[in-house]
């Protein structure tokens, strides 16, 4: 099975980037990141790709008239390395309908709370402040909206009263590096579908009844 060719767009410390590159490495995930994209030159993200080879740009979204032609420069590049698929890891920008639309290729992305709760920033402070007993992380098709696409993969930690937004986020965080390989894995087998809002990844559940 040829793997499927990944395009990891990133803002940060790109734990998820390094838990994916980890997944291939160890032969769990079919898939190669073509290329690192960032929209901050000092993301950690840039560098761990490097390290491996990997080729990673900085775009400077500060040099473009707006957001479309930033985007399109994004899609210029993710176009050129050849990608099948998206993976926003932790990229801190809100995709414009443009992008989507002109992506051609199914976007990911991965958001650590257990959605439709608590979506946007600061998920994980969010859900300490409001108290809830669980929360966890979510892998979802990216749609036109903020966080709104289909979800494909979730799982739950609880949420302990002495928790702070620091630890909550600790314990997200072993989760999303367990599922988003996961996810990927599953599209590269051709084994997840859409149909409209809900995502059927095939062979699931076959054991129930
Ligand atoms: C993760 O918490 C992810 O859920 C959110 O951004 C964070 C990225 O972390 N979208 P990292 O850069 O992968 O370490």
């Amino acid at each position: 099975m040829k793997p499927l060719q990944l395009a990891v767009l990133a803002s940060g410390r790109g734990s998820n980037l390094q838990a994916i590159l980890e997944a291939i490495q160890e032969g769990q995930l079919q898939a190669k990141v073509n290329v690192v994209i960032s929209d901050k030159s000092e993301a950690l993200a840039l560098g761990r790709a490097r390290e491996q080879g990997i080729p990673a740009y900085y775009v400077n979204p500060k040099e473009y008239a707006g957001k479309e032609p930033f985007e399109a420069d994004i899609l210029n590049i993710i176009k050129e390395y050849q990608c099948e698929c998206v993976v926003l890891a932790g990229f801190m920008r809100v995709l414009t309908p443009f992008f989507v639309r002109q992506a051609g290729m199914p976007i990911l992305n991965i958001h650590p709370s257990l959605l439709p709760s608590f979506p946007g920033l600061h998920a994980q402070r969010q859900a300490v402040d409001y108290g809830v007993r669980y929360s966890g992380c979510t892998v979802h098709f990216v749609d036109e909206g903020v966080d709104t696409g289909p979800i494909i993969m979730q799982a739950v930690v609880p949420v302990y009263p002495y928790d702070d937004e620091d630890s909550l986020t600790q314990r997200i965080l072993v989760e999303e590096h367990r599922i988003y390989p996961q996810v990927i894995q599953l599209l590269s087998q051709g084994k997840i579908k859409r149909e409209g809002r809900k995502v059927i990844i095939i062979g699931e559940g076959e054991e129930i009844e």
